[in-house]
């Protein structure tokens, strides 16, 4: 008889939420990998653990509510003592690709004061090179097309994302633009060069950000963690 596989994704996400102690404050990411973590910790609010969440996106904030787990801003604390998200592409550094749900903005600031940072997802995120995956970058709507012209001269290939034919509107009400770059050599400084073009908010290339990843081949865990340089 078949048997009913649970999903790789799920799997790397719970055991992440082993991590979640008592009295944390918790970041709580985006996309399906992350939604997972958010209903465990969800259930486990429910029998009794005490944590705060900030939530990365307005989809996130809503099913962290749904799920009854008390929730914070920044007003509260500046900091943050373990966030679980998810990523499009990591790499042997774990640096990634992040915002293939164009939640990256908040995924970033969030991750930026984060004590730590769990990476899960299946293995199939792993890469040895980042920029297979389009990189996102937020713009505001007033000139995107100008930073559009910019990230063309940078060789990034670039694609308005669109919704139902029009601009894909961020939580922020703003625009991502997909850059193909489909072999990024120097992330750190292809972060930075893309951060400086005006019109720019931020965009998903993640630097030393990761502090662990867990991901799941299938029911193996495979973790590793950041050394620090
Ligand atoms: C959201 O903007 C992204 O950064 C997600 O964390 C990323 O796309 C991973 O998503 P999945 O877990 O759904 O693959």
């Amino acid at each position: 008889m078949k048997k009913n596989l649970i999903p790789e994704k799920q799997i790397s996400a719970e055991a992440a939420c082993n991590y979640i102690k008592d009295g944390m404050i918790v970041g709580l990411g985006t996309g399906t990998s992350a939604e997972f973590a958010v209903r465990k910790l969800g259930k486990l609010v429910r029998e009794g653990l005490s944590i705060r969440g900030i939530p990365t996106s307005n989809r996130t904030k809503k099913l962290a509510e749904a799920e009854g787990i008390p929730l914070i801003d920044f007003s509260e604390s500046m900091f943050i003592d373990l966030t679980i998200d998810g990523a499009d592409e990591i790499d042997g550094n774990l640096n990634m690709i992040k915002g293939g749900g164009a939640a990256l903005l908040q995924e970033k600031i969030v991750a930026s004061v984060s004590r730590k940072e769990i990476i899960v997802g299946s293995k199939t995120k792993m890469v040895d090179h980042l920029g297979s995956f389009p990189l996102p970058v937020e713009v505001v709507p007033f000139g995107w097309q100008v930073v559009f012209n910019q990230l063309e001269s940078l060789n990034g290939n670039p694609d308005l994302r669109l919704n139902n034919g029009q601009p894909l509107l961020t939580d922020q009400g703003n625009y991502i633009v997909d850059c193909h770059f489909r072999k990024i050599s120097n992330p750190k400084l292809l972060e930075n060069q893309i951060n400086m073009i005006p019109g720019v908010v931020e965009n998903g290339l993640f630097i030393n950000l990761c502090t662990k990843m867990i991901l799941a081949d299938g029911e193996k865990l495979i973790v590793k963690d950041r050394k620090i340089r």
